[in-house]
């Protein structure tokens, strides 16, 4: 799987891109990241990306004659287009959902954003599908990239060892619930004990155990889960 990263600051993604899952994936050829700077793209002779918005107001808006032709240009160097994704709070909400039918693209792109956002007319001409990840106002839409990068890897078949799955992940197709407690060692610390159940050996127990605590926890913590 390909994804794009469309970007005024590629190197925020540095630590994420070197780090842990994500740069097994990267060694192991399951996913490719390439990032693009769309100030490559500007015409301008100071590079200039943005500008203030016409009919006033704060902050500076990114230019459509910036981020157009970069997104073009990044989508014709590869025979498959890519689902386009913009990165606004404008957006329909991320979730779960969404995060495993993009894990069936071949190629994502991702647009991030900064200052007040894109010239309307970006998502006139481009169409992309506006994502965002929840309902705060991130600096800019690199770090809602990096969420949907790494909700989307962990689906990305053979990125998670064999010692765990993604099926059993909340939220996912087959579970609707949030996972119960976990304690690993020391069996007790300040006091506090690690449920004896766990260190009983009897499996079934321990699911049957674990299956009620999610259900508990789910229903005290996201009763809009529950009901659902
Ligand atoms: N850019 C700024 N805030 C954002 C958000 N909440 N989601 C996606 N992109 C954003």
């Amino acid at each position: 799987m390909l994804f794009d990263i469309l970007t005024l600051f590629p190197n925020i993604f540095d630590g994420y891109l070197s780090e842990s899952l994500v740069k097994s994936a990267i060694d192991r050829k399951l996913i490719d990241v390439r990032r693009y700077n769309i100030r490559d793209w500007s015409a301008d002779k100071h590079r200039k990306v943005d500008d203030s918005p016409y009919g006033g107001g704060p902050g500076m808006v990114l230019k459509v004659d910036c981020v157009v032709p970069c997104v073009e240009d990044v989508q014709v160097n590869v025979a498959n287009r890519g689902r386009l994704l913009m990165m606004t709070p404008q957006g329909r909400r991320l979730d779960q959902k969404f995060v495993e039918e993009l894990s069936r693209e071949r190629r994502i792109l991702l647009l991030c954003g900064r200052y007040e956002g894109f010239d309307e007319r970006v998502s006139q001409i481009l169409q992309p599908e506006e994502i965002s990840i929840g309902d705060y106002i991130l600096n800019g839409g690199e770090t809602a990239a990096m969420a949907i990068i790494d909700a989307v890897v962990r689906l990305v078949p053979g990125v998670l060892g064999d010692e765990y799955s993604s099926l059993c992940d909340s939220f996912s197709a087959g579970n609707r619930l949030l996972e119960g407690p976990q304690y690993t060692r020391p069996r007790v610390y300040r006091g506090l004990k690690a449920p004896e159940i766990l260190v009983g050996g009897n499996h079934e127990q321990i699911q049957q155990w674990r299956a009620e605590e999610a259900v508990k926890r789910t229903e005290q913590r996201r009763p809009d889960l529950f009901q659902n």
